[in-house]
């Protein structure tokens, strides 16, 4: 592509300036950017210290129910840190029953999970260190393991002062870790401050879609690609809701315990996502748009791993988004008319395709660290 095309495809990103047909007047969205450095709670300084224990006990499986299921079990750095199956993987005589989510880059989020239930990395490593299909572990059983692991006593003393380590604290640490997990420095990065040969011909049509005749701007937009806000796509139900046993419990008991109504409880077939908080009708089967950063690594994909690379998803797009399955047509209500068919070509899909691994970069890969061990304590 010559010079002043690049030129102009970098204009489209500036102004993003959506020309779907399907909308009415000309919106503009926040354009896509390079991302900066992550926020830092005034709360939860970072401190070298702190980090290191954070990541110490992101590996732990002591901090959960019988000591078998880390965090890292679920987010594994060579697959995206994230689990590369549709849905998770759950805690042992369980599976999970969504999509596992990458931590990277999850220190930029204001609402974590799918339908956005935690509203900070504090908040949400207890819920998963304790929900009952990830760790399972209850506060007292967890902290009392703390307290018999000399490695760890001296290491809270050291940040946070205390003479035992308290439960509330190994959240803050992990937090602390997970603003480390931090990749800002991918092709797409690179171009957008000023180098346009980080991503190649192909890519750079791909973004002009992207902004353009893709619609995708609409959701997936600024430097996380995501505006964080809710939509019913029409994505198709979980596969292994219909057929495997074990993942049905899950989904039985998981609309059991979240709270639905009698009658949607006998004959919802379907994640009802952000409802599950709201309880409100119009958001039924609504999700996070998820940030498009590290994506390369962390296929499948969509709340439930409906789709396993970014051709099915674009494919996706491309039909117009999906139908719900539903049960009394409340949810195919909900499905956002932001999408419409597309009429990409193959070319196209091939570009689109070609862009969306520019948000990814360099895999991040860390040593994984040395768990300390328990000792007893002497009874004097
Ligand atoms: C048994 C598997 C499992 C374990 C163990 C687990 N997670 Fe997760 N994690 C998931 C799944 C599945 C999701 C998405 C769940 C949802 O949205 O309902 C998720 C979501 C997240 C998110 C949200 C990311 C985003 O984009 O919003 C973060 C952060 C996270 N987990 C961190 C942790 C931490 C920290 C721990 C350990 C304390 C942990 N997880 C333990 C499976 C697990
Ligand atoms: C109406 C808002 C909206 C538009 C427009 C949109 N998306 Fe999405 N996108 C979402 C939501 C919401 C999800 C998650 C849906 C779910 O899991 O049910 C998603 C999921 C994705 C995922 C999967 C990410 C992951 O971590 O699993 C990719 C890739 C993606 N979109 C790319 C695109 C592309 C490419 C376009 C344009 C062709 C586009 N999106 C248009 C809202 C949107």
């Amino acid at each position: 592509m010559k010079p002043m095309k690049r030129k102009l495809a970098l204009l489209a990103g500036v102004a993003a300036i959506a020309t779907s047909a399907s909308m009415a007047s000309a919106q503009v969205y926040p354009p896509l950017a390079p991302l900066g450095e992550p926020p830092i709670p005034l709360d939860n300084k970072m401190s070298d210290a702190k980090v290191e224990l954070g990541k110490i006990l992101f590996w732990d499986p002591r901090l959960g129910g019988d000591a078998s299921t880390a965090c890292v079990t679920c987010h594994a750095p060579d697959q995206g840190w994230a689990f590369s199956d549709a849905l998770s993987r759950g805690y042992p005589g369980t599976v999970h029953w969504r999509n596992s989510q990458s931590v990277i880059n999850s220190a930029y989020l204001g609402q974590l999970f799918w339908a956005g239930s935690a509203k900070s990395l504090e908040k949400q490593a207890p819920s998963a260190a304790k929900g009952a299909v990830a760790g399972n572990g209850e506060n007292d059983v967890m902290e009392t393991r703390l307290a018999f692991i000399p490695g760890y006593v001296e290491r809270f003393n050291d940040v946070y002062g205390t003479q035992w380590p308290l439960i509330g604290d190994a959240w803050n640490s992990i937090a602390a870790f997970e603003r480390t997990l931090i990749v800002n420095d991918t092709p797409l990065d690179k171009y957008l401050s000023g180098d346009t040969s980080a991503l190649n011909d192909e890519q750079v049509a791909g973004m002009a879609l992207f902004n353009g005749k893709g619609g995708c701007i609409a959701c997936h937009n600024g430097a996380q690609a995501t505006d964080e806000n809710y939509y019913n796509l029409g994505v198709p139900p979980a596969e292994r809701w219909e057929t495997d046993g074990l993942a049905q419990i899950t989904y039985r008991y998981e609309i059991f315990a979240k709270g639905v109504t009698q009658e949607m409880y006998r004959v919802l077939k379907d994640d009802p996502g952000l409802y599950f908080r709201t309880k409100e009708k119009e958001h039924m089967g609504k999700f996070r748009t998820p940030p498009l950063r590290y994506t390369a690594y962390t296929a499948p994909y969509m709340h439930n791993g409906s789709f396993w690379d970014f051709e099915e998803v674009v494919r996706f797009y491309n039909a117009g988004g999906g139908e719900n399955d539903f049960t009394d047509g409340t949810m195919a209500a909900t499905k956002t008319d932001l999408l419409k068919p597309l009429n990409l070509s193959d070319t196209e899909i091939d570009q689109l395709v070609a862009f969306l691994g520019a948000f990814s970069g360099e895999e991040l890969k860390v040593e994984p660290p040395v768990l300390p061990p328990y000792e007893a304590m002497a009874s004097e």
